[in-house]
């Protein structure tokens, strides 16, 4: 067996992706943003709150934990984001 890669096999390797941007979507944790989410939002109230009104999309999601930390919510942002993240997609459609 051949063991050295010879220009032609170089050749005939796919040539790797385009550098692409990072894609955040596909590196999201749903598992690890719900634990956040659990962690995060339990504080004042019981997190069924979310299931009575829960957001419909992203922006919705975005104006809620918006309206949480001006209701005393503190977290970093990507802590933040993170909810808002998992809640997009938990109840977002
Ligand atoms: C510092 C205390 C506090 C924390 C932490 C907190 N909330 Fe709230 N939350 C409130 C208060 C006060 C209300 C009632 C006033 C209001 O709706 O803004 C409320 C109400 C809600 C409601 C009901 C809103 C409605 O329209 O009926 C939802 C849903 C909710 N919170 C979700 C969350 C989520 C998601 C998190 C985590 C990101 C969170 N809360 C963290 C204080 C908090």
């Amino acid at each position: 067996m051949e063991s050295r890669a010879t220009p032609s096999a170089i050749i005939r390797q796919p040539s790797p992706p385009p550098k692409a941007a990072p894609a955040p979507q596909a590196a999201f944790d749903l598992a690890q943003a719900k634990t956040t989410f659990e962690n995060t939002c339990n504080g004042c109230h019981a997190l069924s709150n979310v299931d009575s009104s829960p957001p419909e999309s992203e922006a919705e999601a975005r104006a809620l934990v918006a309206r949480m930390v001006d209701n005393g919510l503190s977290a970093d942002a990507r802590t933040l984001q993170q909810i808002v993240g998992y809640l997009a997609r938990t109840y977002g459609k």
